[in-house]
């Protein structure tokens, strides 16, 4: 589930069970290495006092615990003021001093404490942090136990914040990479003019187009394995599984990965489409933003269609029958897909009988509300 802290949006990223798998390995190797001696665990705070109560409470020998906290400290923005070294009374002389970072990330903190520590003539100085960012990292200090390295994006939970907020999350949430994307799922009965619209959505708004049928095509003409895969349903007259086609899909998103957006053509189908869809954009950090349907009087379509026919020769474009079933097949699929995308205020229908303009020029009045 994706969580809201003031403006921002994290999603789920390190399970409560994960961390407590790292935080036990710290301990085990932390215990090994210390043997007999009795550290002093000192934690930084305010983020690592969840971390340092599971830690000790885990730590199988005898052992202090003290706090520290530096001072010009809260907020995201790494602070450019000198540091503050609040809490620190006991004396340390000969000890072993642990410390217990939530989060190491430039480094900075990590620099303020050696700073602080070189006065203090313990025995051994110790750097333990639970999440590391080695990306971020550009100081030389050695880091004697990780518990988890993460990619340079920011975190909160378990601890760790966001302007205040989060502290108190058991699990970890990860900063949602904000891609303003556009992502549009169009849908109209056959002969609404759909593939022309899409072309010209596609120049205006700078995004790819991804027709499933085109998809489908492509990867059975190059034989590759997911195109191999569903010929060898087709070819057994068979439905092509979701999966399969949720994992071409993905294919062509990931080799658009710097696309402002996605229009959908043919894709959705059904509601169980709907989710996996809507499963494969969160997994992207991204969205369908809207489905746009073109309404199409069913007249006016069979005209179209059989007009179509005379030049096109497409067999399916000369029956009448044969067009009023395929235009009764796309409202069934349309009502379900338009229940699926209503109850998240994500469905437009556009009048779509005028000329090509006009009716860009009301797609384009959808899209730009999104
Ligand atoms: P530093 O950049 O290593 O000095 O990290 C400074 C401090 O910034 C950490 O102790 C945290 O309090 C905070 N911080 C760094 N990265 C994150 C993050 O991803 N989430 C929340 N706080 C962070
Ligand atoms: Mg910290």
């Amino acid at each position: 589930m994706v969580i809201k802290l003031h403006d921002l949006y994290f999603k789920p990223f390190i399970s409560e069970h994960d961390i407590d798998e790292a935080v036990k390995h710290m301990v085990d190797a932390i215990a090994t290495d210390l043997g007999d001696e009795m550290p002093v665990f000192v934690g930084i705070l305010n983020g690592s006092f969840m971390f340092v109560s599971d830690f000790v409470k885990k730590y199988p020998k005898p052992c202090e615990v003290t706090f520290i906290k530096l001072a010009s400290y809260e907020g995201v923005k790494s602070s450019e003021d000198i540091q503050r070294l609040i809490g620190l009374t006991q004396d340390l002389t000969g000890r072993t001093v642990v410390i217990l970072e939530d989060i190491i990330d430039s480094g900075n903190t990590l620099e303020e404490v050696h700073r602080i520590f070189k006065n203090e003539n313990v025995k051994q100085l110790l750097i333990a942090t639970l999440f590391y960012k080695p990306e971020a990292y550009d100081k030389d200090f050695k880091l004697h136990y990780i518990g988890k390295e993460i990619p340079n994006k920011f975190i909160v939970g378990y601890g760790l914040d966001y302007k205040g907020l989060g502290r108190d999350l058991p699990d970890v949430y990860q900063l949602k990479t904000t891609q303003h994307m556009t992502n549009i799922v169009l849908f109209g009965p056959p002969g609404a003019g759909k593939g022309t619209q899409a072309n010209f959505l596609k120049e205006k708004y700078d995004l790819v187009h991804i027709s499933t049928g085109d998809v489908f095509r492509y990867n059975i003409k190059n034989e590759t394995a997911l195109g191999m895969l569903a010929k060898s349903y087709m070819d057994k007259g068979e439905l092509v599984p979701d999966q399969v086609t949720i994992d071409m899909l993905n294919k062509e998103v990931e080799k658009n990965a710097d696309a402002k957006g996605f229009i959908f053509d043919g894709f959705p189908r059904t509601n169980a489409q709907a989710k996996a869809l809507d499963e494969l954009m969160d997994s992207k950090d991204s969205q369908i933003n809207g489905m746009i349907a073109l309404n199409v009087d069913d007249e006016i379509l069979v005209e179209r269609l059989l007009k179509r026919g005379e030049t096109s020769g497409r067999a399916d474009d000369s029956d009448e029958a044969v067009i009023r079933n395929r235009i009764k097949v796309y409202y069934e699929e349309t009502a379900i897909l338009q229940e699926y995308y209503s109850k998240q205020n994500k469905f437009f229908g556009v009048d779509g009988v005028g000329s090509i303009e006009d009716i860009t020029v009301r797609l384009s009045t959808a899209i730009d509300k999104l």
